[in-house]
């Protein structure tokens, strides 16, 4: 029987600095992990990222900050190959890469569908291959996309229309890398209070989302919480293995698949 516990394990988080893959990280290296590997992209995320460095290392873990831009194959492959070099080959790898827009179809460049197509899509289909060549036996590996996988919904298309494809990346990646007793999921959160959600949104927009999820009135701010989301990935990437192929939406019943 394969060990699933998170102690020992060395672990890779793409866009691991701050929000939701910042807290995924300390609380991976809270749980036992023996190494995180934090990659961040901005140079306004240099902090964030020393910071979440400072917390992995607090948790007894050791910990590295890789910066890139990971919208080519070659950067992908740089990210994985600094992460082995640093601190070994990873046992669980996460995406948690995104981009949003919200804006009419009629209004959205070519420029701009471009670089959708390249944050939310093929990031995380070379994050996925690279995963495949470098996670250990037994690895976990996930994919953050959108609850609004779920919706039927306008201004949309860009966002939601180029996370959709990681659905069925993670599927053929979980049955082809299966053999090894890898697991691969996507997980789609609701609308989530960090600072990532505001500026894409509206004042009335971001009131319907307060309220928009089933449990929105036992939330602090209706809003889905990234506490809320990091205890079903610590548990994807560790017990919850038999999970495999699935897209997941955390989302308090925002949207259902
Ligand atoms: N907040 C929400 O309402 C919400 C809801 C559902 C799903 N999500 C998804 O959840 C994930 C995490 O979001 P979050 O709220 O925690 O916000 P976040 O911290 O801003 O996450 C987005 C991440 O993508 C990285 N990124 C953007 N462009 C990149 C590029 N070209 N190359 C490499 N990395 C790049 C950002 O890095 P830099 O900032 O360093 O550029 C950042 O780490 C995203 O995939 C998002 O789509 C968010």
């Amino acid at each position: 029987m394969a060990n699933h516990s998170i102690k020992g394990k060395v672990v890779l988080i793409a866009g691991g600095a701050k929000n939701l893959g910042g807290l995924i990280a300390t609380d991976l290296a809270e749980q036992g992990a023996k190494a995180v590997a934090i990659h961040y992209n901005s140079e306004s995320s240099k902090a964030d990222a020393e910071n979440t460095v400072a917390a992995i290392e607090k948790a007894g873990a050791k910990a590295v900050a890789l910066q890139g831009d990971l919208t080519s194959a070659a950067a992908v492959e740089k990210l994985f190959a600094d992460t082995v070099a640093a601190v070994g080959k990873p046992d669980i790898a996460i995406n948690t890469v995104g981009k949003v827009l919200k804006k009419p179809m009629t209004e959205i460049s070519e420029a701009e569908y471009d670089e959708m197509t390249a944050v939310n899509s093929k990031t995380a289909f070379f994050f996925l291959k690279e995963a495949g060549k470098h996670v250990n036996d037994n690895g976990k590996v996930c994919t953050i996309v959108t609850s609004l996988l779920g919706a039927f919904t306008p201004f949309y298309a860009s966002y939601a229309g180029t996370k959709a494809p990681v659905e069925h990346f993670t599927r053929a990646a979980a049955k082809e890398f299966g053999a090894r007793g890898i697991s691969v999921t996507a997980v789609g959160p609701g609308p989530m209070d960090t600072p990532f959600f505001y500026p894409a949104e509206g004042a009335d927009a971001v009131a319907y989302h307060k309220t928009a999820a089933a449990l929105s009135p036992f939330s602090p701010t209706g809003l889905t919480h990234i506490e809320d989301v990091v205890p079903f990935i610590r548990h994807l990437v560790s017990d919850g293995w038999w999970i495999t192929g699935q897209t997941i939406l955390i989302n308090g019943g925002y949207t259902t698949k």
